[in-house]
């Protein structure tokens, strides 16, 4: 009978200190979360990036997502591969220098599913932060999986010093609650909260120039106010936004002047300004 082989058991201890070696050039770690799926975490995570990368910062995103990873397709970087060497898996560089890693830059073909059971995800995860050279950086953004469940929890507590969370919300009144419950989650894992982003508020119709709140208005402020956290800005619905995403183009890329790129911007400043002060 063949003898079952082993994996060698190493202390939690040490996994993390290779962790936080591996991170020891990132200056600023962002997660970004919400209680709910689809309502725009890795559209906002891939564009923050582009606008924080915009204002001179040297940025990465990890995609943490991985039974769903979108992030590759929405900075335009699909269908590319990371490459290992001597000094660790070298993330893929996509537009305006921004480093990108996912697990979608490791399988096959982008419809092969990650069939794995926590365990296995904690130990990939975990595989993957061991390994990845990020090199010198100011902002490492976290894409993290939707919920407040095993997956956002491991990789939250996997990745060491969490300089803060955004949380994104929708304004609708049943996303607030969910909402709620991920302000709650960052708080119980002691990640300050940078604030609240607002995405998919109003809609301006081209025909007749009037904004029209289709999932209601007011939403992330009023449950901003209600968790004392700050409120960072709102993101407009815009056709050109699911369309970018669909095709594989990055949105902040293709429409800098468009009035959700100016709100990334705005957002970066408030970002910056809340994380390094006022020395800015
Ligand atoms: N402001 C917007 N205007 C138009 N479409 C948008 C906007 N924001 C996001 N979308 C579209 O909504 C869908 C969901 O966005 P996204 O994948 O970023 O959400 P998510 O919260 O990361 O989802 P998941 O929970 O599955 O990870 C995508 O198809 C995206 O293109
Ligand atoms: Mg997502």
């Amino acid at each position: 009978m063949a003898a079952q082989k082993k994996l060698p058991f190493r202390p939690i201890q040490e996994i993390q200190k290779s962790i936080e070696n591996r991170l020891k050039g990132v200056k600023y770690k962002v997660a970004i979360m919400s209680g709910k799926g689809g309502v725009g975490k890795s559209f906002v995570t891939a564009n923050l990036a582009f606008a924080l990368a915009f204002k001179g910062k040297k940025v990465a995103v990890l995609d943490a997502d991985f039974y769903g990873p979108s992030i590759p397709k929405m900075m335009g970087t699909e269908g590319q591969r990371v490459f290992a060497t001597d000094q660790g898996l070298m993330p893929v560089v996509g537009p305006l220098g921004v480093k990108i890693v996912s697990v979608d830059f490791m399988l096959p073909d982008d419809t092969t599913p990650v069939i794995w059971r926590g365990p296995m995800l904690s130990n990939a995860m975990l595989e993957l932060l061991e390994n990845v050279n990020w090199g010198e950086l100011d902002y490492l953004l976290i894409d993290l999986p939707p919920g407040t469940g095993d997956a956002p929890l491991t990789v939250a507590q996997m990745i060491p010093n969490i300089t803060g969370a955004i949380i994104v919300t929708i304004p609708s009144e049943v996303s607030q609650k969910v909402v709620m419950k991920s302000i709650n989650f960052a708080k119980r894992l002691n990640i300050p909260i940078l604030g609240i982003v607002e995405n998919m508020s109003g809609f301006t119709c081209p025909c007749d120039g009037k904004t029209y709140p289709i999932f209601g208005s007011g939403g992330g402020k009023k449950i901003a106010q209600e968790a004392g956290v700050d409120f960072l800005g709102s993101i407009p619905l815009d056709p050109r936004i699911s369309e970018c995403n669909d095709k594989g183009l990055p949105f902040f890329i293709e429409y800098p002047e468009s009035p959700a790129a100016k709100s990334f911007l705005d957002i970066a400043e408030k970002v910056i300004k809340k994380i390094e002060g006022d020395q800015e």
